[in-house]
């Protein structure tokens, strides 16, 4: 994640979605990022505050749900998303997620998914998406929401395949 971010443009504005602990704002910081983000939990949004202390300060954070997002259209340069689409919400509300994710950033995305797992097959709606799918049905289901690989950055590889940090750029509305 490091490095993708100092590969981006200084100055972004950036929205770090589900926001947990904001374990990236030193890196958001260090690149004068404007920093917002979201999380379903006000207790996790008091962590973020402790584990921060005054880089918290320099963060604006709401309590939301990521499939609805209190956010206009384009509002960000870059949108951030980790742990969170792969492992902890469905893969219907995952979709609706990324509709909502793609809606407000209007030129990055860094997405965690996991990949390269597919012998349980594609997953239902109901399904946690895990690393379900191949590399090419990933990419699918990205450029179906209007983003586009640029690059991926392998974090984890084990017995449940794949799980990457995935840097997109939004297509063309
Ligand atoms: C494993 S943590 C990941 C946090 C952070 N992205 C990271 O990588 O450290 C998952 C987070 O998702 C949040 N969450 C769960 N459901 C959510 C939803 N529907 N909308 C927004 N946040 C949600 C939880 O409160 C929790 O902070």
């Amino acid at each position: 994640m490091a490095e993708l971010l100092a590969e981006m443009p200084d100055g972004l504005s950036v929205v770090d979605i589900p926001f947990g602990t904001g374990r990236f704002v030193a890196d958001y910081l260090a690149k004068d990022f404007k920093v917002s983000g979201l999380d379903a939990s006000d207790h996790m949004l008091v962590a973020a505050k402790d584990a921060l202390g005054d880089d918290y300060e320099h963060c604006t954070c709401v309590v939301g749900d990521a499939a609805d997002l209190p956010y206009a259209d384009g509002q960000f340069d870059m949108l951030v998303s980790t742990r969170f689409l792969r492992d902890i919400v469905t893969f219907g509300a995952a979709k609706k997620m990324l509709a909502e994710f793609a809606r407000v950033t209007r030129k990055y995305a860094i997405l965690q998914l996991g990949h390269s797992f597919p012998k349980l097959g594609y997953p239902e709606d109901d399904d946690v998406m895990a690393g379900r799918l191949t590399k090419d049905q990933l990419k699918a289901l990205l450029a179906e929401h209007g983003f586009r690989i640029k690059e991926m950055r392998l974090v984890k590889d084990d017995a449940e395949g794949q799980i990457s940090h995935i840097l997109c750029e939004k297509t063309a509305a």
